[in-house]
């Protein structure tokens, strides 16, 4: 019979996390300073106003950063397994990127011409042999990439909806901020101003549901199914065996398109999941980390809608239609990806890569068994994150289940404090080709700390 769970004392938790909130005050007080400089007129004091999810009050603000390293404008140095929610999975300036970028920018000039450069049939060539879809259009954003995604599949199959999974996220598309309840469908809590209910646009069913799906697609509005082939966004829920085959057979028989959403589980491989667990999808949207933080993203289709789509005497794709993008597909973007696709998110970088997550999921692991913490952890390729629940969550309802402010306050801050940066909005750490099994070792040390602090 196996020892029982640890509990965790609220009250010596909040007493830890003010002890780590003043530590982190009087650390950093070149970025505290500047944070209360700078808000004057930014908007909520920050240039993008995610960056007030870094907890301690004030975010540090960057001065360099190189490979997997941050460093502060104090001058401290971190560990980085934030990597830019995804935008850095390359590493910060990899050589080759810079080397393309100032060649593309410098030496050879023009960002942006509004005329294709030959990079761009080099980059679609890599993203087919990796992803599959056989024709590929660019974006500046991952948001983007799927709401052209959206709007392709509603022209396509002449559809008015599209069906998404309860707490995924895809980026600021009006669509998807909705979850499942046990009342109905409702929109999501704080949505800023959405055109219509997304009830109206949008069907929405919990994670490894099948019937659930079924039962939705039944109705024959349903566009397309968007999904990230694992949910990355309210932790990581992986599919449970057989469950994305099904997903692809029930989307087959309801005529409904499917749309992977590769942005964040492009951590599974080269070719993300869907290479590493051979799906087949209709689209595959993708943005983030494929220009090596330079603005991209992408979308792939099918051969077959690739032609319907330009064959559609209805549907404007050249002009005001509701695709494009001034910017989108320029000759910059277009060099970074080539040079981050070509030489650093490579086959063997990933090899690499995900050996080290492995290790930094096996450090972790054994301080939830050893402490008998109720967490768990869960990879995904060079991605992992702990979650506070006894077990891999099977949902996004029952992760968000399992959240817990405070614990991620604790943690974030207890991080911070000792050189090591994990994602703001959760506990992802993310590798990339810089980082080292040294560096997975280092965070599994201070979570060990943290826990033991936390036990008491
Ligand atoms: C799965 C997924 N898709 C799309 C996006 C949107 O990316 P961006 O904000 O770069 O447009 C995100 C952002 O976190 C994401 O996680």
């Amino acid at each position: 019979m196996s020892a029982s769970l640890a509990t965790i004392d609220r009250d010596r938790l909040s007493a830890l996390i003010d002890r780590e909130r003043a530590a982190y005050g009087a650390s950093f007080p070149a970025s505290r300073a500047a944070f209360e400089a700078d808000g004057d007129h930014l908007l909520g004091g920050v240039p993008m106003t995610w960056m007030r999810m870094w907890p301690g009050g004030f975010p540090l603000y960057h001065a360099t950063a190189s490979g997997a390293r941050v460093i502060d404008i104090d001058g401290h140095e971190f560990i980085d397994f934030c990597l830019g929610d995804t935008g850095a999975m390359a590493g910060h300036s990899p050589a080759a990127v810079q080397a393309a970028v100032s060649r593309r920018y410098g030496e050879l000039g023009g960002a942006t011409t509004m005329l294709p450069t030959q990079d761009a049939a080099w980059v679609a060539a890599e993203l087919t042999r990796r992803f599959g879809a056989a024709y590929w259009s660019f974006t500046l954003t991952a948001t983007d990439a799927n709401r052209w995604a959206i709007r392709l599949a509603r022209q396509l199959t002449r559809r008015p909806k599209i069906a998404v999974f309860s707490y995924c996220y895809h980026g600021s598309v009006d669509e998807t901020f909705i979850v499942a309840t046990e009342a109905g469908p409702r929109s999501r809590a704080g949505n800023v101003g959405a055109p219509v209910d997304p009830v109206q646009t949008t069907r929405v069913v919990e994670f490894n549901d099948i019937a659930a799906l079924e039962r939705e697609l039944s109705h024959g509005d349903v566009a397309a199914v968007l999904m990230e082939p694992a949910l990355t966004n309210i932790g990581i829920v992986l599919p449970v065996p057989g469950y994305l085959d099904a997903v692809r057979q029930v989307t087959r028989r309801h005529g409904t398109l499917l749309i992977n959403d590769e942005t964040h589980t492009f951590s599974a491989g080269p070719g993300g999941c869907t290479a590493a667990w051979s799906l087949q999808p209709d689209m595959v949207t993708i943005g983030k980390a494929i220009a090596g933080g330079i603005p991209a993203g992408a979308y792939g289709l099918t051969a077959e809608l690739a032609e319907w789509i330009l064959a559609d005497p209805a549907a404007d794709i050249e002009d005001t239609g509701g695709v494009g993008g001034t910017l989108a597909g320029n000759a910059l973007s277009v060099a970074a990806m080539r040079a981050t696709l070509g030489e650093v998110l490579t086959d063997e970088a990933f090899c690499a890569m995900i050996a080290v997550a492995t290790r930094f999921t096996a450090g972790v692991r054994a301080v939830l068994d050893s402490r008998r913490l109720p967490w768990t952890i869960v990879q995904l390729g060079a991605r992992a994150e702990y979650r506070f629940c006894p077990e891999p969550p099977r949902s996004g309802g029952q992760s968000e289940a399992a959240a817990d402010t405070e614990l991620d306050e604790y943690l974030h801050l207890y991080m911070t404090n000792r050189g090591i940066l994990m994602t703001p909005f959760h506990n992802m750490a993310l590798m990339c080709p810089a980082t080292t099994e040294a560096d997975a070792e280092a965070h599994a040390e201070v979570f060990a700390a943290a826990a033991d602090e936390l036990l008491g």
